[in-house]
């Protein structure tokens, strides 16, 4: 298996203009890490860039990394995820979507991104159908020896659209651009590599929290800039395992115009962010990375703290698992001595990192992030399956 990425989207200003590609030996390939499980017999293409302004570009188009959408493209996905949430809130919803099945297919456990694709589906008027491959009650082919490729293969003979996640890193991105599949494939979740569509709606979200302006080339977009200064981005917990921060750093690093951004890693030893994310987010002049071990430190003078779960399930040693699992907890304490104005994030699930106390408190914004993970694919799914916003 070859993966290539034809052209890296270092561009200061995030415009859809292509910038020089870096050299070969540079290349950030962090986003499509390749299993050993995987045949060598396919070359695999993901194109920077290539999902812009112009809604016609995201028509049938894969979505498998982050890099795929230039910062137009996310000002045109974000501008239809607030027009979703306006239709969501006034009428519920309409039938643009009328008759279009999604595939819906999940190896591993989920909640919110199953059901957040489910429902935006839903609310646009279609349907879908579930595939549960998650080892407790896996009721695909998969158990009878049918490969990943056969069974989404199949699945397209009957939906428009698959959403796939898998425990393989670089799995999705096989099976979506392998050259076996004829319909769109949307990463749900390749094991510990990417979690585009999260890394959506969190840039989303906070754009939406804290009043960000994504603006490069129209002048202001419509959301209006609140925000003066440097963008401080905390990020908190498995930072090695979590593949919604391998997406968020890369998206946010690619998506910071008018801020410089300023990512703290704040990790126990051996969780810390992987070298090839770190190695992709240097790239960018406006983005910044430091590494924390106090929480205390690390909240002072932030605008988002984004915590992540440790991932049992990806430690090859239980005891190692116990012995890193309860370093960080969030709670009233740390709430007290955080700035007034800075936002707590979570993809969730969360299991004892967040402490319940902290639902309460104003910025806490979990909630409100999970809900507009269901806009923003909302958004997705009407710009790839109709090329429209
Ligand atoms: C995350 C995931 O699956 O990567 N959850 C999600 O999609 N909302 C985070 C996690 O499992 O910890």
């Amino acid at each position: 298996m070859l993966y290539i990425i034809d052209s890296i989207d270092y561009d200061p200003y995030l415009t859809d203009a292509c910038v020089p590609p870096l050299s070969p030996l540079s290349l950030p390939v962090s986003n499509i890490s390749i299993s050993s499980t995987m045949d060598d017999s396919t070359t695999t293409t993901v194109t920077s860039n290539s999902l812009t302004s112009d809604p016609k570009t995201w028509l049938s188009s894969n979505l498998v990394s982050v890099t795929q959408i230039s910062t137009s493209g996310l000002l045109l996905l974000f501008e239809t995820a607030q027009s979703m949430r306006t239709l969501v809130r006034t009428v519920g919803g309409d039938s643009r979507l009328r008759h279009r099945v999604l595939a819906s297919v999940f190896y591993e456990a989920s909640t919110r991104t199953s059901c957040s694709f489910q429902a935006a589906m839903m609310r646009l008027g279609g349907t879908f159908l579930h595939v549960d491959g998650g080892a407790g009650g896996n009721t695909s082919a998969s158990k009878k020896g049918e490969s990943l490729e056969d069974t989404i293969r199949c699945l397209e003979c009957y939906a428009d659209v698959t959403v796939l996640r898998h425990p393989t890193t670089g799995s999705v991105q096989r099976v979506a651009l392998g050259g076996g599949t004829v319909k769109p494939v949307i990463n749900a979740g390749d094991g510990v590599g990417e979690h585009p569509t999260q890394a959506l709606l969190d840039v989303f979200t906070i754009w939406d929290e804290l009043g960000l302006s994504l603006d490069i080339e129209h002048g202001d977009s419509k959301n209006e800039t609140k925000h003066a200064g440097q963008l401080v981005v905390v990020m908190l917990g498995d930072l090695k395992h979590g593949r919604t921060v391998h997406s968020l750093a890369k998206l946010l690093a690619r998506s910071s115009i008018k801020h410089e951004l300023v990512l703290r890693y704040c990790t126990p030893k051996t969780l810390e962010m992987p070298s090839h994310v770190k190695e992709y987010v240097d790239q960018f002049p406006n983005a910044k990375q430091e590494e924390y071990s106090d929480i205390r430190e690390a909240v002072q003078g932030a605008n988002v703290l984004y915590v992540t779960r440790v991932q049992k399930e990806r430690f090859e040693d239980i005891k190692h698992y116990e012995d890193v699992k309860g370093a960080y907890v969030v709670d009233g304490t740390l709430m007290s001595c955080a700035p007034p104005g800075m936002i707590v994030m979570h993809p969730l699930p969360r299991v004892d990192e967040i402490h319940t106390e902290v639902d309460a408190d104003p910025r806490a914004c979990y909630f409100r992030e999970m809900e507009n993970g269901m806009f923003v694919r909302m958004a997705l799914l009407s710009l790839v399956l109709l090329g429209s916003p």
